[in-house]
């Protein structure tokens, strides 16, 4: 809900026909929390307007004449950052919709949205973009500890595992990473790491048809820096990059062996590093057991996803993972559940799953028909069908994780304090 008190959203409408135009006007002024504060006929026009008036959600148009809604999106992401953008288009421009968010754009509907579609997603962007520029305020951007010269951590590493396989992991680490970056837009960067290393099917999942990968990283390791890490991932239209696992488990054993005794923990914390310099968040998938590899992986993460379904098997395996995270000292807060196909009929209600483990961050429903394209044609589930129960489903998984790791970073903040205070108190007294 909007308080009133406080401000109104504050729209600006880019249409090329001026009946549209008139049209939107018209469905929103129905709302008293909405403002149509202008509208432009070109996509030059549009991002002229955003500069001066700060709109709060633009609803843009794809084809537009001069410069089409996607670059006028790109161009206002980029100079009025707190602007949400939200896309409208005639049906079967679908095509353009990855295009459209790849540049930064919030939402997508298509023409003609009925008037709740439109006011809900304007609501919806403007909370966003509340959340966003709050985001902003603070510095996010981690420091360098004074002494140690070159580029710092500035990203956080998620780290999705499931105990028991088969049950969703790579699913949900593939479509989270996307659901980010959705989310955040083009101002933050999100990869996604496949640490499935000898059968990982990430690459499948996005439908990415490279040899580059983790192999190609074998015996390089000390020399890695930003060009080498940059030259073995993989874009992905949605904006996403993704480092892929070696392409047959030979390579796989190659790259293991060629680290020696230290091992295969080595090379993924080294590659985590220098990713996390470049990114702002990396989700990374695993197999299902925890060896030398996704151990780094869990220790490194500074929020662990734990992918089970509503099955028996997968629960008793969660309750194990939560045991032996405990013992690995692992913060409560550091450990998630996720409960992927949580309304499938057979299995155990989402609140018995809860009660014997630790409420879930995340549900994520079965989609059959989804879950076909994504095996089949490399659509990853979140986009097959925008508005999808299991579109929104991630969409909202995005969203929590963001709030945990905030909170996560704000009770460092307050621990780095106290020990300061304690650090001081304890100088004082021995002086
Ligand atoms: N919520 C869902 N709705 C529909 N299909 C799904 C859903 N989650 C996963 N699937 C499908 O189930 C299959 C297994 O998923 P996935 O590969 O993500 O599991 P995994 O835990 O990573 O398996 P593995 O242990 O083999 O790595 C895939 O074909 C995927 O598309
Ligand atoms: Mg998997």
């Amino acid at each position: 809900m909007v308080d009133r008190s406080e401000e109104r959203i504050r729209v600006l409408i880019v249409d090329d026909v001026a009946e549209t135009r008139e049209n939107l006007r018209k469905l929103l002024s129905f709302d008293p929390e909405i403002e149509v504060v202008a509208t432009a006929a070109t996509g030059e026009e549009g991002v002229q307007l955003a500069r001066e008036l700060h709109p709060h959600v633009v609803l843009m148009d794809i084809n537009l004449p001069g410069i089409d809604g996607i670059t006028a999106t790109e161009q206002i992401v980029q100079e009025v950052p707190t602007a949400q953008i939200v896309i409208l288009s005639v049906q079967g421009e679908t095509g353009y919709m990855r295009r459209a968010m790849a540049a930064g754009a919030r939402d997508y509907l298509v023409k003609p949205p009925s008037g709740d579609e439109l006011i809900n997603a304007i609501r919806r962007a403007y909370e966003i973009g509340k959340t966003q520029a709050a985001r902003i305020a603070p510095p996010t951007v981690a420091q360098p500890v004074s002494g140690q010269p070159g580029p710092a951590r500035r990203g956080q590493l998620i780290t999705v595992f499931a105990p028991k396989g088969g049950v969703g992991c790579t699913t949900v680490a593939v479509n989270l990473a996307i659901a980010l970056q959705e989310h955040l837009g083009v101002s933050k960067k999100v990869a996604v790491l496949d640490g499935s290393l000898q059968f990982g099917d990430v690459g499948v999942m996005l439908n990415l048809q490279t040899n580059r990968s983790l192999a190609d990283l074998a015996g390089r390791v000390d020399e890695l820096d930003a060009d080498l890490l940059t030259s073995v991932l993989t874009p992905h239209p949605t904006g996403i990059k993704a480092l892929l696992a070696p392409p047959h488990p030979e390579a796989a054993e190659s790259l293991r062996a060629a680290e020696g005794d230290e091992g295969i923990g080595r090379v993924i914390r080294a590659v985590v590093g220098k990713m996390l310099e470049q990114f702002d968040y990396v989700v990374a998938d695993t197999w299902s057991w925890v060896d030398d590899l996704s151990l780094a992986l869990l220790d490194e993460a500074t929020l662990i996803l734990v992918v089970l379904d509503p099955l028996i098997p997968a629960v008793k395996s969660a309750r194990l993972f939560l045991d032996l995270a405990r013992k690995l000292d692992y913060p409560d807060e550091k450990v998630a559940l996720v409960i992927n196909a949580a309304d499938r009929r057979t299995g155990l209600r989402v609140d018995q799953i809860e009660r014997a483990l630790i409420p879930a961050i995340g549900h994520i429903p079965y989609d059959e028909r989804a879950g076909f394209s994504a095996a089949n044609r490399g659509v990853p589930l979140i986009s097959e069908e925008r508005n999808s129960a299991v579109a929104r489903g991630f969409a909202r998984l995005a969203h929590a994780v963001l709030e945990r790791l905030e909170q996560i970073a704000s009770e460092e903040e307050e621990e780095d304090v106290e020990a300061e205070v304690s650090r001081r108190l304890l100088g004082r007294i021995l002086r």
